[in-house]
């Protein structure tokens, strides 16, 4: 999987903060991503973890928040600063902040970007009441002002035991903005994307649920992909335990009557529609008011009504609209008779019943299906390199 991190310099200022633990996984990850990742410890940093394992993690030397001679591991702070494609200090003290907000650089960390011209995003972490104070909510205003970029902080249990916002945001949830900062001004800037994803389900009675094997992560891969490209997504997505892709507008939805009106509300004026979701096709008649219990006869019939087909309904003045196909026979037929049926610009057809494809794993082998033109298989490819297979398709179709 290819993310907009590969290949990015990413400077991580870490500060005086018990959950500075967590920063650790951060520079992990980041740099599992493919980012190179320049981690400035502060000093009251260093009493919560070390730089040896920052080094051993990011595979490069680990500034200190002393101005110390660093000269030699090569460190120009300077040139850190211009060379980084973003700065992200996580987690944040209030006092980082206050030094921020006044221009005071008594550190490496500080004079780095002071230094800097690049994004900043400022994810912090401290107590609620230390965080509520009038001083730091106007360093985070004034900060705000300035364009920097807060992440968080969430409301939960903070280290004193209380409960409160102060908590630093978790660490895929804090990749997750980077990766919207760094692609913010993507070839998909400024585009509005509606994607649907996961199982609709429709009540047999309280308990129980008419719905299918669609995990959403196709769905959310897509989702994911068209925000890293700049461009503004609302995810509508059935019931699924994925977890919430951040900077994407999410609407939860049950059933396909709830999934058409949303559908047809934010599609009024996106650019692009992908049908990711798996509808239910028919609703139970009748759900029951209360559970139905067992009779001892057999069999037990429950009658079905048709759903309405949301694409055939959804029309927008320059909606470009792609359709999935999911099918386990006749796959290309299948897929080339919905192009025609449901009026779309695109059919992603996929196999289901192929390893490794399909409901819930993690990559998929998908044909590209046009109308009037050859189909275009791809091979085996992780959902977010497909989702953006797909983007880079529908991209020169956007009016
Ligand atoms: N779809 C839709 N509304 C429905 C059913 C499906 O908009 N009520 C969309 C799906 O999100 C998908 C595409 O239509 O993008 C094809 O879905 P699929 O279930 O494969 O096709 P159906 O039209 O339901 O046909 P069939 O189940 O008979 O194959």
């Amino acid at each position: 999987m290819t993310t907009i991190l590969d290949g990015k310099s990413i400077v991580l200022g870490v500060t005086g903060s018990i959950a500075a633990f967590k920063a650790v996984d951060l520079a992990s990850k980041l740099t599992q991503a493919g980012a190179s990742v320049d981690v400035v410890l502060t000093r009251s940093a260093q009493e919560f973890v070390g730089v040896a394992t920052f080094t051993g993690l990011t595979h490069r030397p680990v500034s200190t928040g002393l101005y110390e001679s660093n000269s030699e591991l090569g460190i120009d702070h300077v040139a850190l600063a211009r060379r980084a494609d973003l700065i992200l200090i996580a987690p944040a003290t209030a006092n980082v902040m206050a030094k921020l907000a006044h221009g005071i650089t008594d550190d490496v960390l500080t004079a780095t970007i002071l230094a800097g011209s690049q994004p900043l995003a400022i994810a912090p972490a401290m107590d609620a009441d230390m965080y509520g104070a009038a001083a730091t909510q106007a360093n985070v205003a004034t900060l705000k002002e300035r364009g920097v970029h807060f992440i968080g902080p969430e409301s939960g249990r903070l280290a004193s035991g209380l409960v409160g916002n102060g908590r630093m945001t978790e660490v895929p949830d804090i990749i997750g903005h980077i990766r919207a900062l760094l692609g913010r001004d993507g070839d998909m800037s400024g585009r509005r994307v509606v994607v649907s994803a996961g199982g609709t389900e429709e009540a047999i009675d309280p308990v129980r649920v008419l719905t299918n094997r669609s995990t959403g992560k196709m769905g959310y891969a897509i989702a994911e992909a068209a925000r890293d490209r700049g461009a503004k997504v609302t995810l509508i997505s059935a019931p699924s335990s994925l977890p919430r892709p951040a900077c994407v507008t999410l609407l939860p939805v049950s059933t396909a009557i709830e999934m058409r009106d949303a559908v047809q509300t934010a599609s009024a004026d996106a650019d692009l529609l992908v049908m990711a979701a798996a509808v239910s096709d028919y609703r139970p008649a009748n759900p029951a008011g209360q559970k139905i219990k067992k009779t001892g006869e057999d069999p037990l019939s429950i009658d079905l009504i048709q759903n309405p087909d949301i694409l055939a309904g959804v029309s927008g003045k320059h909606l470009i609209k792609v359709a999935f196909a999911a099918e386990t026979n006749d796959l290309i037929e299948n897929a080339d008779a919905k192009v025609l049926s449901k009026g779309v610009d695109m059919v992603v057809a996929n196999d289901v019943s192929a390893a490794d494809s399909g409901f819930g794993t993690d990559t998929n082998a998908v044909t590209f299906v046009y109308p009037g033109r050859e189909p275009e298989p791809m091979p085996l490819m992780d959902k977010l390199d497909v989702g953006n297979a797909l983007l880079d398709r529908a991209l020169p179709l956007l009016k």
